[in-house]
């Protein structure tokens, strides 16, 4: 499983970055930006996948996907 997610890290997660919150946000809104984005990692189900599994949107900035809803599970 190692060398397929090497592969699949380098295309679409190369360089993770810190979380850092937008100029304009308030600390309160930035804070829960940080648990929703980081420590929660809420996207991994809320947010659609592409057909090569990464989420297609992976905070507010990167469009109107993100927590716009995962797949049906388990039907
Ligand atoms: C491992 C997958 C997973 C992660 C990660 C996850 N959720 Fe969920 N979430 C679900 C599932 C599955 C449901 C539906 C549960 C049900 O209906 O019984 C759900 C339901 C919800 C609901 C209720 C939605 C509704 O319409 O009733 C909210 C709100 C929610 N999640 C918020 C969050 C937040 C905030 C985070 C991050 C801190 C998060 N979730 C992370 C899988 C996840």
């Amino acid at each position: 499983m190692r060398w397929p997610l090497k592969a699949w890290r380098a295309m679409f997660a190369p360089d993770p970055q810190p979380f850092k919150p937008a100029q304009d946000m308030s600390p309160q809104l930035a804070r829960g930006a940080y648990l929703v984005e980081g420590l929660g990692h809420c996207g991994a189900c809320h947010t659609p996948r592409s057909i090569t599994l990464q989420e297609k949107a992976l905070s507010d900035r990167d469009g109107t996907l993100f927590l716009s809803g995962g797949g049906a599970i388990d039907g």
